[in-house]
């Protein structure tokens, strides 16, 4: 039988800078659900990639004196290589300049074009040039862009029109019938709001500048940022000149996207397959903001404060399984987290340092001392060794629920009270004093099988968040020659004969204080 397909999609990012940690986050979330999935046996499309058209990457060319093109090309390399500094195993790396995305967005505007969904009028409107959004008056903020706070300015142009009006009633029934279409439900419930204020037509085309996709009845008008940018999920896919590959992943099972552009996902993302006849995705998820100082991080806000938001900097410092860890046990899906140095070094601290990482070097030394360095026979039960097998086996299962969920931190929390679990039984067993007694041998054994098997079944648990520890951790264990296979974490006693071989400590201890002092210098130097 073919195996079950699962796509998510990050969104495709702007390349105008480059990316800080905020964006790291969302990908990293998408990265470890797709190694999650791909652990469970699902055939995964993991898809991201970058948005380049609009005006304001036209503007940045401009003010470099290079083309929009070369502007792009050299950010996105960067972006490219931040991926593939950080792991992310993303099966495609969509660019909206590529011709396979430029012929099918045009299919895309035809098709809704000839559903007569598409008409030519004027637009005036106060446009938000960073954004690439247009407001109405009641929409703005303190007379400034909702989202990014900036001014507006007021703008008239011909220009070609969606009839998103049209579709009103029908994304209502879809977020009323189809909860789970839009999580969290928080933003279900404004978009619900939103759609019943009254849903006004979208202007989908420019212009006014060049660089963006043709529109294809009418060369001077370039196709609207957004509905290039969105229709990035089924062109990636080979919409609809590929329909192999398309109907085998389509329809996306998350989009996963930051709060504030549910909106586009959640409305005109929708309401454009709907008048192009293609089936809707299964989900939108919107996750919240890393906060700095109480504010979203970006690049301007940076220049303000001391921490360091370059995610390069911190891989270097803790390496990209620490980085992994903090940001998807720290926060909680869906709300806003904030992002401090001092957060992130406690967590790498208390829970890999030393929850993780003793437990796997304190056992393997045991085995070592007390076995010989061979993972030992279990030959005998007590109450203690048998609560810790049936949580050591019961795990999984309630990782794969909070994953369901998107609720990493949960998921992740669940393997740590495994961890907890068995560092407790160690203090319970004290093995030191079973080796003291040559009639205790089996039971000390019984120990040293259950902490292998216990930290066994944590490798398999953690591949999704950190791959590279999960591997480190079974070379030391003697059993790096097996694959970490999901069943197997439903399993206990499957080491039999595995030699453990001591290794490099998992994650060095962090003196808090210094590293505090250091990265504030590396903030304080950035942000000039
Ligand atoms: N190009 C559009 C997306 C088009 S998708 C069809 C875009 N790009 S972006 O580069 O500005 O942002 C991409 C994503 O990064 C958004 O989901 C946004 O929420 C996320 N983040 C940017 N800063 C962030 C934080 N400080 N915290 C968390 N995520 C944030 O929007």
């Amino acid at each position: 039988m073919d195996k079950q397909t699962y796509y998510i999609s990050t969104p495709i990012y702007y390349p105008s800078a480059n990316l800080h940690i905020g964006h790291t986050y969302c990908t990293v979330m998408a990265d470890a659900m797709a190694r999650f999935k791909r652990l469970q046996g699902y055939d995964v499309m993991f898809l991201t990639g970058s948005d380049e058209h609009g005006q304001k990457i036209q503007t940045l060319a401009d003010a470099k004196g290079v083309t929009p093109q070369e502007y792009v090309d050299e950010i996105v390399a960067g972006i490219k290589d931040l991926w593939a500094t950080m792991e992310i195993s993303y099966d495609d790396f969509i660019r909206t300049t590529e011709p396979r995305h430029i012929k099918r967005v045009q299919e895309m505007f035809m098709r809704m074009y000839k559903a007569g969904d598409i008409y030519k009028g004027e637009y005036e409107g106060l446009y938000c040039t960073p954004c690439e959004s247009f407001w109405t008056e009641s929409q703005l903020v303190d007379g400034k862009c909702p989202d990014c706070g900036r001014p507006v300015t007021k703008a008239k142009e011909d220009a070609y029109f969606f009839k998103m009006s049209k579709y009103a009633d029908d994304l209502l029934k879809l977020f009323r019938e189809t909860p789970e279409f839009l999580e969290p439900e928080t933003r279900r419930n404004e978009m619900i709001a939103f759609v019943e204020q009254g849903m006004e037509d979208l202007c989908i085309s420019r212009s006014s500048f060049d660089w963006g996709i043709p529109v294809p009845i009418d060369e001077k008008h370039v196709i609207y940022v957004w509905l290039d940018a969105l229709s990035n999920y089924i062109t990636a896919l080979g919409w609809p000149d590929e329909p192999e590959k398309f109907d085998k992943y389509w329809p996306c099972d998350c989009h996963l996207v930051g709060k504030e552009i549910v909106r586009f996902h959640s409305l005109i993302w929708p309401a454009m397959l709907m008048s192009a006849g293609v089936p809707l995705p299964k989900q939108v998820r919107g996750h919240g903001w890393l906060l700095l100082g109480g504010e979203k991080v970006s690049k301007s806000k940076a220049a303000k404060g001391v921490d360091v938001i370059d995610p390069v900097i911190l891989i270097e410092r803790y390496g990209i399984d620490a980085l992994k860890y903090f940001l998807l046990r720290e926060y909680t899906f869906g709300q806003d987290g904030i992002f401090t140095n001092e957060v992130m070094l406690r967590r790498m601290n208390f829970d890999l340092a030393n929850d993780l990482g003793n437990l796997l070097s304190r056992t393997v030394s045991m085995i070592q001392k007390y076995c010989g360095g061979e993972v030992p026979e279990a030959a005998t039960k007590d109450e203690i060794d048998e609560e810790l097998i049936n949580m050591a086996v019961s795990v999984a299962d309630k990782v794969s629920a909070r994953m369901d969920e998107f609720q990493f931190n949960l998921a992740l929390e669940e393997i740590w009270t495994l961890i907890a679990r068995a560092n407790k039984y160690i203090d319970e067993k004290m093995p030191w004093a079973l080796a003291k007694d040559e009639s205790k041998k089996a039971e000390l054994d019984t120990v040293m099988r259950n902490l292998a098997e216990s930290l066994r079944i944590v490798s398999i648990l953690i591949v999704p968040f950190m791959h590279t520890t999960s591997d480190r951790m079974r070379e030391q264990l003697g059993i790096s020659d097996k694959e970490a296979v999901w069943k197997d974490a439903y399993e206990f006693y499957m080491m039999d004969g595995a030699k453990v071989e001591k290794g490099e400590i998992l994650f060095p201890r962090i003196d808090i204080d210094k590293e505090l002092e250091a990265l504030s210098e590396i903030g304080a130097k950035n942000a000039v």
